[in-house]
C-alpha cells in the first residue's frame, strides 16, 4: 500500500457519485477507482448476507487493483459490512452513517425524518445514531422507506414524474408531522434533491453524507501517511460489473450533476 496509489470508492451503482464529487473537491490530488456495482443493484431489499457478500466482494476486486483505501459510498452496504471489512482488510475503510446529528442539531420543530433503503433501516448505525443523538435531545426521528427510489436514479429518472409520485407518498406524511429536516439516508438520494424541492419547497433542509466523509477521509489518509502529496490533477477511473453501455450515459449525467451540487453536513463512520 504506498501514498500513490489510487483510493477506491464503491457502490452498488451511480449513487456514490454524490460522494466522489466531495472526494474530489476535499482531495484534489488523489486518483479516484469507482466501482459500481450495477450488476447487482439496488441493494436495498436483498438480505443482510447477500449485501454483506456483494460489499465484501466488491472491496476485493478494488484490494486486487492496488487500492491504498477504500470509501464505501453506499449507505445500505456500510449498515452491513464495516466490521467485517475491518477485520479482513488491512486498508483504511471508511463508511457511511445517515446524518441524524446534524438534523438533530439543526431541528426547530424536534421533528426529523429519516429516507432510506430497508436494509439502511434495518442496520443497526441508524439505530445507533438516533440512540446517541436524537433520544437525548428529545427529537423524534421518523423513518421513510423506498425500494423504488434507487432503481429510478440509476435509470436516469431522478426528475421524472414517476419519481415525484413516490416521493409524494412517501414524504407527505413527514410534512404532516412537522418535520423540518431530512437525512437523505442513501447516496442515491442528494439526486433527488430537485424533485424533493418542486414537490416540497423549502419545507425540508436536506442533509447529505458527501462533505463530513470527504473531511474525514482526508483525515484518515493523512494520520495513516497516505495522501500523494499532489494538491491537483487527480484522476478518475470508473468500473462497473454490468453492461458499461447502460451505465455510462447515468454515470456521465449524474457526474456532471454531483460536481455542482450544494449539500449540508454529516458524519462517517
Ligand atoms: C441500494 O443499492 O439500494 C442503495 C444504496 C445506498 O443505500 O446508498
Amino acid at each position: 500500500m504506498t501514498a500513490s496509489a489510487p483510493l477506491g470508492v464503491f457502490d452498488s451503482g451511480v449513487g456514490g457519485l454524490s460522494i466522489l464529487a466531495e472526494l474530489r473537491r476535499a482531495l484534489p490530488g488523489e486518483d479516484l477507482l469507482y466501482l459500481a456495482d450495477t450488476a447487482h443493484v439496488p441493494y436495498g431489499a436483498r438480505p443482510d448476507d447477500e449485501i454483506r457478500t456483494l460489499t465484501d466482494r466488491a472491496v476485493t476486486a478494488l484490494h486486487a487493483q492496488g487500492v491504498k483505501g477504500v470509501v464505501v459510498a453506499c449507505n445500505t452496504a456500510s449498515a452491513f459490512s464495516l466490521g467485517h471489512l475491518r477485520a479482513r482488510f488491512d486498508l483504511p475503510v471508511i463508511g457511511l452513517v445517515p446524518a441524524v446529528k446534524p438534523a438533530v442539531q439543526a431541528t426547530h420543530s424536534g421533528v426529523v425524518g429519516v429516507l432510506a433503503t430497508p436494509g439502511t433501516l434495518r442496520g443497526t448505525l441508524l439505530a445507533e445514531v438516533i440512540r446517541e443523538w436524537a433520544k437525548p435531545a428529545g427529537v423524534q426521528v421518523i423513518k421513510a422507506v423506498s425500494t423504488e427510489l434507487v432503481p429510478l436514479v440509476e435509470a436516469g429518472q431522478a426528475d421524472s414524474e414517476r419519481t415525484r409520485a413516490v416521493l409524494r407518498d412517501i414524504l407527505t406524511p413527514l410534512a404532516q408531522a412537522g418535520a423540518d429536516q431530512l437525512v437523505l439516508g442513501c447516496t442515491h438520494y442528494p439526486f433527488l434533491a430537485g424533485s424533493i424541492r418542486a414537490e416540497f419547497g423549502n419545507t425540508f433542509t436536506l442533509l447529505d453524507s458527501g462533505p463530513a466523509v470527504a473531511r474525514h477521509t482526508r483525515r484518515v489518509l493523512e494520520g495513516r501517511g497516505l495522501l500523494s502529496g499532489q494538491t491537483a490533477g487527480g484522476t478518475e477511473r470508473y468500473l462497473v460489473t454490468g453492461d458499461p453501455r447502460t451505465a455510462a450515459p447515468v454515470l456521465t449525467t449524474l457526474l456532471a450533476r454531483s460536481m455542482h451540487n450544494g449539500t449540508q453536513d454529516h458524519r462517517a463512520a
